[in-house]
């Protein structure tokens, strides 16, 4: 059952104001079902672009597009009542200027009805996000593990291994909370980093694989439910193997159609009772 006691929705200010009230549950989702199935138990949705691997197949999140991200975004924020929805912007899409970015992120908010964007980036974004955010944008920036530079990062790698590593990342927090940021996400960094990072922040830090100092914690929903396994993450907990329990569904389906034991008389229209 969920605790939460108010079911009404959440904005990117209340997350704001959970800093230090106790842990901040979230989780991907990139359609409806699974969406209004999470919405009771979480306080934000995050519309991972992991759909491009998770959904998509591709070994990256690279090819995913603003398109994509606008259709799983819309189909998310029908799925929830009270969950806060943000949404990846992908790749491409906000690196250029803080023109295109606003561009986008606009798209992204109004044709879907999400709360807020998450973009990847360290300092070199700081002056994009508070661009978007004094124009009405909540923003939350994703530092640590980036995965769409998992090309220029030397792949999906721990990040804030050493002193000067973390210091970078508590400074990169710090210049995105001066600009307005609501939280930040960090993906990937070692525990002792993500705590100075948290500790130097008024907003809360949303971690996945960055230890439970963070102020809230984030899996992709699919690596929990056993769903996908091309590429398992050290800190992706699996609570169920859904993947053998579809199996075996799909395979007695398959043996009642072959033995001619599906159709039921239940399931079929016109079918006259045979008098007995
Ligand atoms: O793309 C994604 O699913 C993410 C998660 C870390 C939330 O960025």
């Amino acid at each position: 059952m969920s605790t939460h006691t108010s079911s009404q929705k959440i904005t990117t200010s209340k997350i704001q104001a959970m800093k230090g009230r106790g842990s901040i549950v979230s989780l991907t989702a990139y359609t409806k079902p699974m969406a209004e199935l999470m919405d009771p138990f979480v306080d934000l949705i995050i519309v991972g672009d992991s759909t491009g691997m998770v959904a998509y197949g591709y070994d990256s999140t690279l090819p995913v597009t603003l398109d994509m991200m606008i259709n799983h975004g819309a189909a998310v924020v029908r799925g929830s009542q009270k969950a806060c929805v943000v949404i990846d912007m992908p790749y491409g899409s906000y690196q250029e200027s803080k023109e295109l970015a606003f561009r986008n992120a606009a798209r992204l908010l109004t044709e879907t009805g999400a709360q807020g964007i998450k973009v990847e980036g360290g300092l070199e974004l700081v002056e994009t996000v508070e661009f978007l955010v004094s124009r009405g944008i909540p923003v939350m920036p994703h530092i640590g593990l980036r995965p769409q530079h998992a090309n220029t990062m030397g792949g999906f790698k721990a990040q804030g291994r050493d002193e000067a590593a973390a210091k970078r990342l508590v400074e990169e927090a710090q210049a995105f909370e001066s600009v307005g940021a609501f939280s930040v996400l960090i993906e990937g960094v070692f525990e002792a980093a993500a705590r100075r990072v948290t500790q130097s922040l008024a907003i809360p830090t949303i971690g996945i694989g960055a230890s439970p100092e963070c102020d809230g914690q984030v899996l992709v929903t699919e690596d929990i439910l056993g769903l996908f396994s091309d590429y398992t993450p050290k800190f992706a907990k699996k609570y169920v193997d859904l993947s053998a329990q579809i199996k075996d569904v799909f395979a007695l389906y398959e043996r009642e159609v072959r033995a001619g034991e599906f159709p039921a008389e239940e399931h079929c229209f016109g079918i006259k009772k045979q008098p007995t």
